[in-house]
């Protein structure tokens, strides 16, 4: 699994992230980047590494909320952090699974709760919020507030949305391999 995975960050790195002047690749690396430079634990640095392995890693035709594939989505698409939890799920800790699927509902939860955050989304990114349900209700708010996983969530989150400068310089793919190694053998 760790050789697929790597194959598919590979490749990704000739794929442009979304409506953004990154590569999908470029993305990742500064993503984990970041967590780790911000003190995150192994398990939350490989959630950011990972986070969007259901954009480059799967079938199209199962994404629903990417922007260049919504033609490409079949009638039983979903959501891109769904398929990539799904994915990896089997090999990693419960709560690595819980922050991928959670990165899209963590978009959603800043966007309700903290003033100014969607002003500061790139075009790019609230179109894929509006694919992903928009911003939460206070309902939703308040069942996701006491979640203990919720801070790391929303930490992941900065990172993700920060991870997006054009040719900043980040450690090559492989300096991960020890870290995919730990978990998908
Ligand atoms: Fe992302």
């Amino acid at each position: 699994m760790t050789d697929r995975l790597l194959d598919a960050l590979a490749h990704s790195a000739s794929r442009r992230y979304g409506g953004e002047p990154v590569s999908e690749l470029a993305h990742s690396l500064q993503c984990a980047e970041r967590a780790e430079a911000g003190g995150a634990d192994p398990d939350l640095v490989l959630a950011a590494l990972l986070h969007d392995v259901g954009r480059y890693a799967v079938d199209p035709a199962l994404v629903l909320d990417s922007t260049e594939r919504e033609s490409a989505a079949g009638p039983t698409a979903r959501g891109h952090h769904e398929i990539g939890a799904d994915l990896i799920a089997p090999y990693v800790p419960v709560r690595v699974a819980w922050l991928v699927r959670m990165h899209a509902d963590a978009k959603r939860y800043l966007c309700a709760t903290e003033p100014g955050y969607h002003e500061v989304l790139t075009p790019a990114s609230r179109h894929t919020l509006t694919l992903q349900g928009g911003t939460m209700t206070p309902e939703e708010v308040a069942r996701w507030s006491a979640h203990p996983w919720l801070a790391d969530a929303l930490r992941l989150r900065k990172w993700d949305d920060q991870a997006k400068v054009v040719g900043q310089v980040t450690r090559p793919l492989s300096a991960w391999e020890p870290l995919l190694r730990t978990r998908f053998g």
